[in-house]
């Protein structure tokens, strides 16, 4: 099943110039980037994009965070990607993430896990709208799309 899924590269990974290496890992995946923009969050956006964290100790230091400098705000498009792109994301934690992940490969600190994923379909949908209008949501065809294989 097609979703879509909302990814933020934070500011450490844009300050450390990351992007490009963490977007090429969703483009050769088979992933579609559906919509993208380079953004400084208001505390407000921040503080409702992590509202379920709100009462938690670490939610100030969170928001502090997220808004310190450009985000690479993004919605990623494939064949159940929410799941995958987690996946991919690796751990919360990097020290405990995967070798190979996101997370794993360019992370070492929580407070400075370089990227946001959904982790749900509600979370995706709730996420995207917070972010984007549907005027900004791109649709359009891959070359390679029509010969993905769909399971029966
Ligand atoms: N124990 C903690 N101490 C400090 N920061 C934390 C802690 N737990 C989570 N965070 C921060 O809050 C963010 C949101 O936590 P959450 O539990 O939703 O993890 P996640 O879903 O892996 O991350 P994200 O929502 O950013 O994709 C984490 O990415 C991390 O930056
Ligand atoms: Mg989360």
């Amino acid at each position: 099943m097609k979703e879509m899924s909302f990814v933020m590269l934070k500011p450490d990974a844009v300050l450390r110039r990351l992007s490009g290496k963490v977007i090429s890992r969703f483009e050769e995946r088979g992933l579609k980037i559906a919509a993208a923009k380079m953004m400084i969050i208001t505390r407000d956006l921040a503080e409702k994009h992590y509202a379920e964290h709100s009462q938690k100790p670490f939610f100030k230091d969170l928001v502090d965070y997220i808004t310190s400098g450009p985000v690479l705000a993004m919605v990623i498009e494939g064949e159940e990607c929410i799941s995958l792109i987690r996946r991919m994301v690796g751990a919360t934690n990097p020290k405990e993430a995967d070798l190979g992940t996101i997370r794993g490969d360019y992370a070492i600190d929580t407070g400075r896990n370089i990227i946001h994923a959904s982790d749900s379909a509600k979370s995706a949908e709730r996420e995207i709208a917070l972010f984007f209008n549907d005027s900004e949501l791109c649709s359009y065809p891959l070359p390679d799309e029509e010969l993905v294989y769909e399971e029966p």
